[in-house]
């Protein structure tokens, strides 16, 4: 398995499973046949509202003896409505209570946007609370509080653009380690890519495969197929892989992780064996060709009316 490594030598296994979007009831089984297959490493968040389903198989499978939990890599995030620097661990509690864990591998800020406590998804502009009243930098502090407590080995962000890295990196006593970013062939997210690698903050890869089964309130009517472009499917065809695994393999050799959900053993397998994937230096120059900034999770669900937020502000 190909591995991220942190500073600490810490290593985190480049490939993980992705949990947004697995539903309750199936999130249990697929947690256990990945990690029968040889995941490591798991992405989970509370908003995904499946934390307690995943944290019983992980347990099982610890109990089972199919892997220890040292082996083991598993992710979450502190929601939104959580920012206040004394809100931070409570949360975190929560996730770890639901996880049935002692401790997080990685706890990243979910989004740079900031909630009342209590909101789930927002749904009036009055939910929400401005960056300039509960900056992010003052998050970081409940974050930082978080990994001296050794609740959390590392600590980092998700949805941040360079701007928002900026203001957590101007006072940080320990800086950013990861930031988790929709990253495919259509976003390749060159830019941030190069900005974090000169802070030595890695990149995961979310929604590598398009998120496709996202809700139709989060779908524009006129997205472009991820897996279903042209270019894509001729070299899958051409390599006798599929799609989904040019696609993770070619974020995996740029150096990031990566997370693809999937409730399918099969397409879990395919998934995981992407990590074997080599491509050629003219391949990976084809695929970073279809940029196109074009974003699936495009962050508008936020922009409600009178909201203290804007698209651009989203994103810098
Ligand atoms: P499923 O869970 O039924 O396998 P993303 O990781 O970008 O959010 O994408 C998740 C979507 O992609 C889900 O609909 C998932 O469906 C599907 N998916 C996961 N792995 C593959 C694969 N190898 N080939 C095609 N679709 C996949």
């Amino acid at each position: 398995m190909k591995t991220l490594k942190f500073s600490s030598n810490d290593s985190m296994p480049a490939l993980g499973l992705g949990t947004w979007k697995s539903p309750k009831g199936e999130v249990y089984r697929a947690v256990k046949t990945a990690i029968k297959l040889g995941y490591r490493h798991l992405d989970c968040a509370p908003v995904y509202g499946n934390q307690h389903e995943v944290g019983t198989a992980i347990k099982e499978c610890i109990e089972e003896g199919l892997v220890t939990r040292e082996e083991l890599w598993i992710t979450s995030k502190l929601w939104n409505d959580a920012h206040a620097e004394a809100d931070v661990i409570p949360a975190l509690q929560e996730t770890l209570k639901s996880l049935q864990l002692n401790y997080l591998d990685l706890f990243l800020i979910h989004w740079p946007v900031a909630l009342k406590k209590g909101i789930g998804l927002p749904q009036r502009g009055d939910d929400f609370i401005a960056l300039s009243t509960l900056p992010l930098s003052t998050t970081w502090k409940g974050m930082e509080r978080a990994k001296d407590q050794h609740l959390a080995r590392h600590i980092g962000v998700s949805n941040f653009g360079i701007e928002s890295l900026k203001k957590i990196l101007a006072e940080a006593n320990h800086p950013p380690e990861m930031n988790q970013v929709e990253c495919h062939p259509y976003l390749p997210q060159n830019e941030l890519h190069h900005f974090c690698r000169e802070h030595a903050i890695h990149l995961t890869a979310y929604a590598p495969l398009g998120s496709g089964d996202r809700s139709a309130a989060m779908k524009a009517e006129d997205e472009p197929d991820l897996l279903g472009n042209p270019l894509l499917n001729n070299m899958a065809r051409a390599h006798d892989l599929s799609v989904a695994q040019v696609i993770l393999g070619w974020d995996l050799q740029r150096g990031m992780a990566v997370i693809p959900k999937s409730t399918n053993p099969q397409r879990m397998a395919e998934n995981l064996a992407a990590t074997k994937v080599s491509l050629s230096e003219a391949d990976m120059n084809h695929v970073a060709s279809l940029a196109k900034n074009y974003r699936y999770v495009n962050g508008r669900f936020w922009l409600l009316e009178g909201v203290p937020y804007t698209y651009e502000g989203l994103w810098e």
